[in-house]
């Protein structure tokens, strides 16, 4: 190379130079990237022992008092502990053994702060919506969901699961429901009727993650209202203190048929649980009640238990199922009623007292109902445990403790008036039911 060379193509050298190395800037950057990606992926593959460790250090979460009967060292143990049943890969005999976190990509939407940012979180109610209810979610927000009912009785926090949606105006009207309320997860799989497992494992995974101060998660569908009163008042006390329990409505084993008929909707091909005409133990799905004590190891077992798409055994029962020591409790015939117009006629009954927790509800105007009257039976509960603290204390009382929960209950016992939301007659449901929908479509 003579000097002349180097004259003449020295500037052209040089700018040539600079144009390389800009471009081995933005490979080297792009790997980076990719490469912390991949670990994600690697960590959460079968052996996620690590990972779920370093959810344990706390080091994520300022507000979290470490349980003293856990260590690292403890949990560490606890998860290895997890191995699947050996029968399981055998019953379900995926031609592709496939489990669910193998679609672990980064999660489209959510807020990492959402239980962090609590001291005390009493419960993470983790609700499994379609990406199009959002009249569902709001009518949740507005009524149950919404903490500042339960001030006095706990902390909770709602989040709602939903997957990848192809429409893209779709997608920007969740994005702006994230931004006003900060409670979506959505996660990077479609979101689909027999994807439903993959909505469940990503919650699992979530709060391994983000969550570990929750004490309680209660996972729900978006057509059930619970009675939050009761929860915290009944369950909360009796569930937060023990580990490793679920209460749920439980399927016992042997009792629930496995579908074979091709046209329905549960149908599962002959090969997935072959021979076999039901099911294991599980839970149906609305209302699933587990300590947070036992999320991770489940998780850990969702990653080892190959991909079972109907989620309630899946989630429920196959994963679980390989956690040692997990403790069902069943719930009642009382507990619960799935059907809204059952519900509203007891609770229309002034000679019966209905217990129920979960109520089976969608339609605003039915979830509004339902709720305001959870609200009056425990304002009349309220009444009764105040008149008889009067009677039996000798002294005049100086006032509860904890307050008014209602901004406004002097003017009688109508909650809903407090609440802010307004309840028409059974004829005017309807009407409700489309303004709503309007109000949806021109938004
Ligand atoms: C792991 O399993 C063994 C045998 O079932 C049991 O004795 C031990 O207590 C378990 N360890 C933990 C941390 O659960
Ligand atoms: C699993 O399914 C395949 C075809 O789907 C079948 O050939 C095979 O025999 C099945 N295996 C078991 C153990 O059921
Ligand atoms: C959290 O709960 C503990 C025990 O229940 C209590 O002592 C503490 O004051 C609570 N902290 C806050 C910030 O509410
Ligand atoms: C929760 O309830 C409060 C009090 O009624 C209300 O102001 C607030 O708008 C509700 N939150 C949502 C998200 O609807
Ligand atoms: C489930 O999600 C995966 C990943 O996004 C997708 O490939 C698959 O088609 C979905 N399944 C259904 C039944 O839509
Ligand atoms: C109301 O409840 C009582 C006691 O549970 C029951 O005997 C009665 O049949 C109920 N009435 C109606 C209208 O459902």
């Amino acid at each position: 190379m003579n000097a002349s060379f180097v004259r003449r193509y020295g500037r052209k050298c040089m700018v040539l130079c600079g144009f390389l190395i800009l471009i081995s800037m933005v490979i080297m950057l792009q790997y980076l990237e990719h490469s912390s990606a991949r670990r994600l992926l690697i960590l959460s593959k079968p052996d996620i022992t690590g990972s779920m460790t370093s959810t344990f250090s706390n080091k994520r979460n300022p507000w979290v008092t470490p349980d003293p009967s856990l260590t690292i060292a403890k949990t560490k143990a606890f998860l290895r502990n997890i191995t699947v049943k050996p029968s399981l890969k055998l019953l379900i005999n995926a031609t592709k053994t496939k489990y669910p976190v193998t679609i672990d990509a980064p999660y489209l939407l959510h807020d990492p702060k959402l239980c962090s940012s609590v001291r005390n979180l009493s419960v993470l109610v983790i609700v499994h919506t379609a990406p199009d209810h959002f009249d569902r979610r709001n009518s949740m927000r507005e009524t149950w969901t919404n903490e500042t009912y339960y001030r006095h009785l706990g902390r909770l926090r709602v989040l709602f699961l939903l997957g990848r949606v192809n429409d893209y105006n779709l997608q920007l009207r969740i994005e702006e429901e994230f931004k006003t309320h900060k409670d979506l997860l959505q996660g990077d799989f479609v979101d689909a009727y027999r994807n439903l497992t993959h909505k469940g494992v990503m919650g699992y995974k979530w709060i391994s993650e983000y969550c570990r101060n929750a004490k309680i998660i209660l996972k729900v569908d978006d057509d059930i209202v619970i009675n939050m009163f009761k929860f915290f008042t009944d369950v909360y006390p009796k569930y937060s203190v023990k580990p490793k329990e679920i209460l749920c409505n439980h399927i016992h084993p042997g009792t629930m048929l496995i579908i074979r008929n091709k046209n329905s909707k549960w149908y599962v091909h002959e090969d997935h649980f072959k021979g076999q005409k039901t099911y294991p133990r599980y839970c149906s799905g609305f209302m699933v009640m587990i300590t947070n004590d036992v999320i991770p190891a489940i998780f850990r077992s969702a990653s080892l238990t190959p991909f079972f798409w109907v989620d309630d055994v899946y989630l429920y029962g196959l994963a679980p199922g390989n956690v040692p020591g997990i403790h069902y409790n069943d719930m009642k015939k009382k507990d619960f009623s799935l059907s809204v117009q059952t519900a509203l006629k007891c609770y229309r009954n002034e000679t019966s007292t209905c217990e129920y927790l979960a109520v089976g509800a969608s339609g605003r105007y039915d979830v509004i109902e339902v709720w305001s009257n959870m609200v009056n039976l425990y304002e009349q509960s309220r009444k009764v445990t105040t008149i008889a603290a009067r009677k039996a204390v000798t002294t005049p009382m100086s006032g509860t403790t904890d307050g008014e929960i209602w901004p406004t209950t002097s003017s009688g016992n109508k909650p809903v008036k407090a609440i802010g939301l307004q309840v028409g007659k059974s004829a005017e449901k309807k009407s409700v039911d489309n303004n709503e929908d309007l109000k949806i479509q021109n938004t």
